[in-house]
């Protein structure tokens, strides 16, 4: 039995791993087919052990997708889970429970498509909408109104609605804007999304709503929480029906059946047409249409016993592997990509695949010339699984890495930590380049006009070597480059010069130090305040900031510590960067350290410029009211925290007397 605890014990933290990365970070490191089978080894573990105390249990739970930097709100109807299956037999078993739990009944199922999205409830107060929050824990999500009142279509006001009203639904990204986001991204030299679920989920937890906006959402609803008077529906098909006379975008096709069997059937029919749905889908769930028998099945701790989610099998296909691309990152990180005969794949035409490292092609054994088995499962960038050894050529030799660099001139050594290899030259053109335009790019610098084609011009020419050499451009060079003309030069250096100001947080990200992305850019400068102390921090104190882990500080230390770094920083000072954080002098202000919980909806300030007001005094914002809160800020609507803060008699402020205190 111990080993039984243990393995459980292993399964949970693995578990637990991966829901951070789904839900918190929205970067799944493994796909949905392999997470649901690590759950069900979990599940199947824990019964053989009923005495093993479940409470923290993954099983028992709907993940949680909640942030620090948000305000939660509590579901007027939690937002529960479904249990899902792969395998017919358990959909046909989920059937004949429920015929022995009602004997005497036609059982008529709806069937629809199951959307892979990111869930959202939106609330209508007197036909109004008033807010969007995010699944969270099922009891209370985020407060994530400002990144979804601008999706297109979505109706702000509903004819003849209940007084009050949920709607359920999922925020999915259509494949094109998901394409589109990421090419920009490749041409920037930035890591790319591994997917569209990803993406959206990612985009609806944007603090900074215009960053948001510039990404198009799509929403599809499919249900109802609460809905008050609740004389509204009888059955699931009728809240089909009312979304769309409301003008909701609704599921493209609903199948109402009579028994299991024909729900089945359904799915197969479903199976054929998805491909063709504007949203993706990754299953079906299957509903007892009647609320009446709703009621009666009830629920388990987390899903209802009248609902289950079946969930096709991620798709393969064999193609062939025409050839090795070796790609090369900001940092000067080589990736390794699968270039394949174009093959159809969950809806799409897969050509490259990616190969993550070196070793990962050795582990496989994957060579050109191979024929290869590819999964594209939940639209996650596909995958080589494993190579057809049976059709290799009887030339073929195992890849050989460093050679296939040498080949192409390209000077890169591994890493001995890491899996990687990496141009390490400096004077690299191709790294140079991609640095360039990696600090030239939109969340870094943001200099307009700097395109890759200039980009290569200006180190092919030897005119920028590195980002400071940017700010030594003069108008006569710039006329010399191909299609450069007398206006587009001047714009060039006009941006140049407005890049000097950007916030700091922005030339830490442009700097290209190796694991430091956006988020720790911006944690760097709320605790350091400039880059010189930045620069001079020790190890001990970098890893002192919350979200900058030993890999990163070691990363930040031997970066400032190359004297080639400090001359570029030198030369920026000398060009008039902007090297402090746009923080007012925060040791003056009295607020300092002090926590306030935003919570409502404010009548003129929206949360992140709010939370920017805090944190520009040196306050810091929370999601939670509890014993050291310092501060509530309530708007309208603030429901359970504002309760909490009562009861704990913690100062609460309104908009106007919040707005006083900042500036006093
Ligand atoms: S009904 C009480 N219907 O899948 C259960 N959910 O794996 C309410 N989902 O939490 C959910 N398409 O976020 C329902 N047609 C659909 C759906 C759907 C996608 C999501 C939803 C749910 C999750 C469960």
């Amino acid at each position: 039995m111990p080993n039984t605890h243990k393995e459980i014990a292993k399964l949970r933290a693995e578990i637990t791993k991966h829901d951070q990365l789904y839900y918190k970070d929205a970067l799944p490191s493994i796909d949905d087919q392999a997470y649901d089978r690590l759950k069900a080894q979990l599940a199947e573990l824990e019964a053989a052990v009923p005495e093993f105390d479940f409470s923290a249990s993954p099983t028992q739970s709907v993940g949680d997708d909640r942030l620090e930097a948000f305000v939660s709100y509590t579901h007027r109807v939690p937002m529960l889970s479904l249990d899902n299956t792969y395998s017919m037999e358990e959909l046909l078993e989920f059937g004949k429970r429920l015929e022995k739990r009602f004997p005497d009944q036609t059982l008529n199922y709806l069937v629809e498509p199951k959307i892979d999205g990111v869930a959202v409830s939106l609330t209508y107060e007197q036909g109004q909408f008033v807010r969007a929050v995010s699944r969270g824990n099922g009891a209370e999500g985020d407060d994530i109104t400002q990144n979804v009142r601008p999706i297109k279509g979505l109706p702000m006001t509903l004819y003849d609605a209940p007084e009050i009203l949920e709607v359920r639904g999922e925020i999915y990204m259509r494949h094109e804007e998901f394409e589109r986001i990421n090419a920009t991204r490749e041409t920037e030299g930035q890591q790319l999304y591994a997917n569209p679920r990803n993406l959206a989920a990612g985009t609806i937890k944007l603090l900074d709503p215009a960053e948001a906006r510039a990404r198009a959402l799509d929403i599809v609803l499919y249900g109802v929480g609460a809905c008050e008077p609740a004389r509204y529906f009888s059955h699931q098909a009728e809240i089909h029906e009312k979304l769309k006379t409301w003008g909701f975008s609704v599921l493209e096709k609903i199948w109402l059946t009579d028994g299991i069997e024909q729900a089945w059937t359904s799915i197969e029919d479903l199976d054929t047409l998805r491909q063709g749905f504007t949203y993706p889908t990754d299953g079906a769930v299957v509903k007892l249409d009647d609320f009446r028998l709703q009621d009666e099945a009830g629920f388990t701790s987390k899903a209802p016993r009248w609902a289950i989610a079946y969930k096709f099998e991620a798709e393969r296909a064999e193609t062939l592997l025409k050839e090795i691309s070796l790609q090369i990152g900001r940092t000067g990180a080589v990736t390794p990509v699968a270039l394949l005969e174009p093959v159809q794949l969950a809806g799409t035409t897969v050509s490259r695949a990616t190969l993550h490292n070196e070793d990962e092609i050795r582990r496989k054994d994957i060579r050109p010339g191979d024929t290869v088995l590819v999964q594209k499962a939940g639209e996650i960038i596909p995958q080589v699984l494993s190579v057809n050894l049976s059709k290799r050529p009887a030339d073929s030799v195992p890849f050989d890495f460093g050679a296939h660099l040498e080949s192409l001139g390209i000077i890169a050594e591994r890493d001995p930590n890491e899996a990687v290899w990496r141009i390490t030259r400096k004077d690299d053109p191709i790294r140079q380049q991609r640095a360039l335009q990696h600090f030239a790019s939109r969340t870094c610098m943001d200099i307009e006009n700097l395109g890759t084609a200039i980009v290569e011009q200006l180190v092919a020419r030897g005119l920028a070597h590195n980002p400071a050499d940017l700010y030594t451009l003069r108008i006569e060079q710039l006329l010399e480059l191909d299609k450069f003309a007398e206006k587009s030069a001047n714009n060039l250096i006009a941006a140049l010069e407005a890049s000097k100001t950007r916030c700091l947080w922005q030339l830490i990200h442009g700097l290209g130090i190796p694991h430091v992305g956006k988020q720790s850019a911006k944690d760097l400068e709320a605790y350091f305040d400039s880059l010189d102390a930045i620069a001079s921090a020790s190890e001990e104190a970098l890893v002192e900031v919350d979200g900058v882990g030993s890999i990163m500080a070691q990363s930040l230390h031997a970066w400032f510590a190359d004297p080639d770094h400090t001359t570029l920083i030198d030369r920026f000072r000398k060009y008039g960067l902007n090297f402090q954080s746009a923080r007012i002098e925060i040791g003056d202000s009295a607020l300092v350290g002090k926590i306030f919980v935003l919570t409502g909806s404010l009548p003129t300030l929206t949360r992140s410029e709010a939370t920017a007001m805090i944190e520009q005094v040196g306050g810091r914002s929370s999601s939670s009211v509890s014993k050291k809160t310092d501060f509530v800020i309530a708007g309208e609507a603030s429901g359970s925290k504002y309760a909490k803060a009562e009861k704990l008699g913690i100062v609460i402020l309104d908009e106007d007397e919040f707005k006083h205190l900042i500036e006093s």
